[in-house]
């Protein structure tokens, strides 16, 4: 199986999750897309969905799928998203794409996240991936002085703003050893919108694609 023949299988997988009438919550990404495209084909079977990103809101759109502004919205199922990297307990590094922030929002303000990806994703350490940082503009320097400190390398991803009008450092060179103590701390740092550590409300499933087919990871 190719990467992209990976990437469908588990967006087809992760149909299983989704019930009649819900409201799903939808991420950004090429696996999301893939995710996206085959929910076009149950959309008479859900009530909706709200969406991660502008680009994927418009995708959603683009398939005829009705997408919901989260405060108009009481209760989302399940939250289907990728991501860049993946632990064995199911803590992600996410934001490669951008859209951390409203993938955090949405994740949280879900009851089930299924994360989907292919089987590169599946790390025993996270932070190869360099961590994605969304920070307000006026804190850029400040907070890349902080990521010094805690041994990181940041740098600034170049020409790029967020749905959110801010900008994104990418830390490299950290070895995430507790990935829920990093994100915590990090949390705390002023300027900070989001930082890409999905631990303190990991995935409660990963589905992952390989050569023989899709193989169900569960955290807890
Ligand atoms: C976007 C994300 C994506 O989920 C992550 O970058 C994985 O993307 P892809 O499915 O294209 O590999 O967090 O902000």
């Amino acid at each position: 199986m190719t990467k992209d023949e990976m990437k469908k299988a588990v967006a087809l997988a992760a149909l299983d999750y989704v019930t009649v009438g819900a409201i799903v919550g939808v991420g950004t990404g090429s696996t999301a897309n893939f995710f996206i495209d085959a929910l076009a084909g149950i959309k008479h079977k859900i009530e909706g969905t709200v969406a991660s990103s502008i680009a994927t809101a418009e995708r959603l759109k683009g398939h005829g799928i009705p997408v919901f502004d989260l405060n108009a919205v009481n209760d989302i199922a399940v939250y289907v998203d990728g991501a860049d990297e993946s632990n064995r307990y199911l803590h992600l590094i996410k934001g490669g794409g951008g859209a951390l922030t409203r993938e955090k929002i949405a994740a949280a303000a879900s009851r089930k996240f299924v994360c989907i990806a292919d089987e590169s994703k599946l790390v025993d350490v996270l932070g190869k991936f360099p961590l994605p940082i969304e920070v307000i503009p006026m804190a850029r320097s400040y907070v890349a002085r902080e990521l010094v400190k805690l041994g990181g390398k940041p740098v600034l991803r170049d020409g790029y703003t967020t749905d959110n009008g801010n900008l994104i450092i990418d830390a490299h060179n950290l070895t995430i050893m507790e990935p829920a103590k990093l994100e915590a701390q990090l949390n705390n740092i002023p300027g900070i919108v989001t930082n890409g550590l999905f631990a303190l409300r990991p995935a409660d499933v990963l589905l992952l694609g390989h050569e023989g087919g899709v193989r169900t990871l569960t955290g807890r």
